[in-house]
């Protein structure tokens, strides 16, 4: 694979892994594929190599554009979408155009060039898990995490739109032979994060004047996973995954929204309760948890972030450094929470 196509790779988790090809696999040339919508920023990939990395902006769901970029490449990895699910909550129709529309322009060019596609996609395709303390193998028994032969059940018009895109990738490698693999992540944190996002927003409410904000009880549990790790994994998939497979990708980092709030607070050197309760998400999923050991063991890949702390820490420190990113956003993102009562 010497031309790879990254969709969505001047967003969070795609500019991470550009970053992550260039820095580890020099043969390798990147064009990014992205519409520079409110959360994907040029700056996230403007330190890179013009010779190695090339962004071309458009939409995934111009099917004129997607296959002119398509003939010259060996592989795409797909990583565009609209992410945030409490702006689903409130307009689903951008979801729908990208997250459906987009996948199926973009699985049609590769079925008409012949081209290894990877999907990106999420744990949330499978709906929520009880609490750990509900459960009797409290959390480690039979089915008490997310398998790749865990039944779809979104709860979100961003997470349907995403269980929809991987049936549409399964149902195109079966029907035509399309050389695919999809994985699904649980959540990443890191840098180059929108600011909307859970973690980034607290960092950045604490580093404004602003108390944080934790939806209802701060329950729900999310494992979290550096983005780094996501990286490796889905280079991993690419390089040696079997076609048509369905790889889970985590690293074990469940915690509860209320223990990584007082967490952020308490390395900004703030008292851990000086938060606000806020009003809950509707339809809020209750927790996720990935079992990766079809990866770790098809695959043997292993995370090296496994120490959520420092992960978090190192975060602070990116986001503290990096002022000029976030600022000018800050007071819009929270104007659109402030109307919802969050
Ligand atoms: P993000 O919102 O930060 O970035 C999305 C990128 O896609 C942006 O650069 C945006 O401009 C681009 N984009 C949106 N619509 C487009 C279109 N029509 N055409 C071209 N580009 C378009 O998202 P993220 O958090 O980096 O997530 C990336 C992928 O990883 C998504 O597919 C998401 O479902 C998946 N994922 C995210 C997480 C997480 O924790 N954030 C976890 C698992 C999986
Ligand atoms: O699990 C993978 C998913 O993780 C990805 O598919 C999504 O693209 C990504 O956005 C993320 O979804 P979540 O909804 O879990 O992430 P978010 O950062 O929005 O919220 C994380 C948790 O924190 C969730 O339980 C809601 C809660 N929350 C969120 C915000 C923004 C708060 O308590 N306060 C907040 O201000």
């Amino acid at each position: 694979m010497k031309n790879i196509i990254v969709t969505g790779g001047a967003g969070f988790i795609g500019s991470n892994f550009v970053h992550y090809v260039v820095n580890n696999h020099p043969e390798v040339h990147v064009t990014v594929l992205d519409k520079l919508t409110y959360a994907g920023n040029r700056a996230n990939i403007d330190s890179l190599p013009a010779d190695r990395v090339k962004l071309v902006v458009g939409d995934i769901a111009d099917a004129a554009f997607v296959d002119e970029l398509a003939k010259n490449a060996d592989a795409i990895v797909h990583y565009a979408a609209e992410s945030h699910n409490d702006n689903s909550l409130n307009d689903p129709s951008p979801f729908i155009h990208t997250n459906l529309i987009g996948t199926y322009v973009l699985i049609e060019a590769a079925r008409k060039y012949n081209i290894r596609f990877h999907h990106v996609s999420t744990d949330e395709v499978y709906g929520d898990l009880p609490l750990r303390e509900d459960l009797p193998g409290h959390g480690e028994g039979p089915g008490e995490k997310f398998t790749s032969e865990t039944p779809y059940n979104p709860s979100s018009p961003y997470s349907s739109t995403k269980a929809g895109s991987d049936l549409l990738v399964r149902a195109w490698v079966r029907s035509f032979g399309l050389k695919a693999t999809i994985s699904n992540c649980s959540n990443n944190y890191g840098p180059f994060q929108h600011i909307e996002k859970f973690i980034p927003r607290q960092i950045t409410n604490v580093l404004s004047g602003i108390r944080p904000k934790l939806y209802g009880e701060g329950k729900n549990v999310r494992d979290w996973i550096h983005t780094n790790d996501h990286s490796s994994a889905v280079w991993a998939i690419l390089e040696n995954g079997r076609m048509g497979e369905t790889y889970l990708i985590g690293a074990d980092g469940e915690e509860n929204n209320k223990a990584v709030i007082e967490e952020i607070l308490t390395l900004m050197g703030q008292p851990k309760d000086a938060y606000d309760h806020v009003t809950d998400r509707p339809g809020h999923d209750l927790r996720y948890a990935i079992d990766a050991s079809k990866l770790r063991d098809e695959l043997g890949w292993t995370p090296k972030f496994t120490n959520f702390r420092a992960g978090l820490a190192d975060t602070i420190k990116w986001y503290t450094e990096n002022e000029q990113w976030w600022k000018a956003e800050k007071e819009s993102v929270e104007a659109f929470y402030a109307k919802q009562g969050q």
